[in-house]
C-alpha cells in the first residue's frame, strides 16, 4: 500500500525544505517537524493491548503499544527523520543500515547493518528521505527481512512513481508511506523538483 500524506502543514514545511536558499539549521528543523506529523500517521495502526488502570474516578480499561518498534534509518540521510520519530515513540529501538549510491552506476552499495534482536515481532519503520530508483530502500529492507523483519513500513519524504514501483516490484509486503510524490528522476538520478542531495543537505557537506 502506498500512502501519500495529503496535509497543508507537511505541504508548508516541505517547501522551505525544497527551497536552495533553506540553510542547514532550518532544513533539519523543518525535517523534524515534518517527521513527528509523519510519525503520527504511519503508527495509527500500531498493535495495542487492554491495561486495567485506575482514574482518580473510577477503575476502567487503558491501553499500551503491544509490540516493539523498531526504526531503521537509512545511513546517512535517513538519521534525519529519527528525531522526529523518537518524540513521538520514545521507547523505540534503533537499527542502522549503512547505504550509498554510486554516483555512475546509481547501484546502492551497503557498508554497515546493526540491528535489535527484536526484530521479528517487531513493527519495523525504515526512514529514508529520498526514494529515487528505489535500489538503497530496497537493498535495506532485503537485509531487515533477513533479520526476520516481518512487518515493515517505509518511510521516505519525497518519492517518485519508479522508486514507488521499485519497492512494491520487490517488496509487496512493504506499506509505503511518502510525504510529497514528486514527478520523475533526472539523468543523474535526482529527484525533479525534489530537494536535492538530502544527505548534503542535512549535514552540510558538499
Ligand atoms: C540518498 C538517499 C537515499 C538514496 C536514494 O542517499 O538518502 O538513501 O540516495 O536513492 P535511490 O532510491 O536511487 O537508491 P545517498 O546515496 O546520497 O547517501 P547519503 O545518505 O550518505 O547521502
Ligand atoms: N538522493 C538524494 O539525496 N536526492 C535525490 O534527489 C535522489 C537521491
Amino acid at each position: 500500500m502506498i500512502t501519500v500524506l495529503d496535509h497543508s502543514l507537511i505541504k508548508h514545511k516541505i517547501s522551505i525544505m525544497r527551497d536552495k536558499s533553506t540553510s542547514t539549521y532550518i532544513f533539519k528543523q523543518n525535517l523534524d517537524e515534518i517527521a513527528k506529523l509523519m510519525a503520527y500517521e504511519v503508527t495509527r495502526n500500531v498493535v495495542i493491548r487492554e491495561k486495567p488502570i485506575e482514574t482518580p474516578i473510577c477503575p476502567t480499561v487503558g491501553y499500551e503499544i503491544g509490540q516493539p518498534i523498531v526504526l531503521v534509518p537509512i545511513l546517512r540521510a535517513g538519521i534525519g527523520l529519527v528525531d522526529g520519530f523518537r518524540d513521538i515513540i520514545p521507547t523505540a529501538k534503533i537499527g542502522h543500515i549503512g547505504m550509498y549510491r554510486n554516483e555512475e552506476t546509481l547501484e546502492p552499495i551497503e557498508y554497515y547493518a546493526r540491528f535489535p534482536k527484536c526484530m521479528p515481532e517487531s513493527l519495523v519503520i525504515v526512514t529514508d528521505p529520498m526514494l529515487a530508483t528505489g535500489g538503497s530502500a530496497s537493498a535495506a529492507i532485503t537485509q531487515i527481512k533477513q533479520r526476520g523483519a516481518k512487518k515493515i513500513i517505509l518511510v521516505c519524504l519525497v518519492g517518485v512513481p519508479e522508486g514507488v514501483a521499485r519497492i512494491q516490484k520487490d517488496h509487496p509486503d512493504v506499506d509505503i508511506t511518502l510525504a510529497a510524490m514528486d514527478d520523475h528522476l533526472n539523468e543523474k538520478g535526482y529527484i525533479v523538483p525534489g530537494l536535492g542531495d538530502a544527505g548534503d543537505r542535512l549535514f552540510g557537506t558538499d
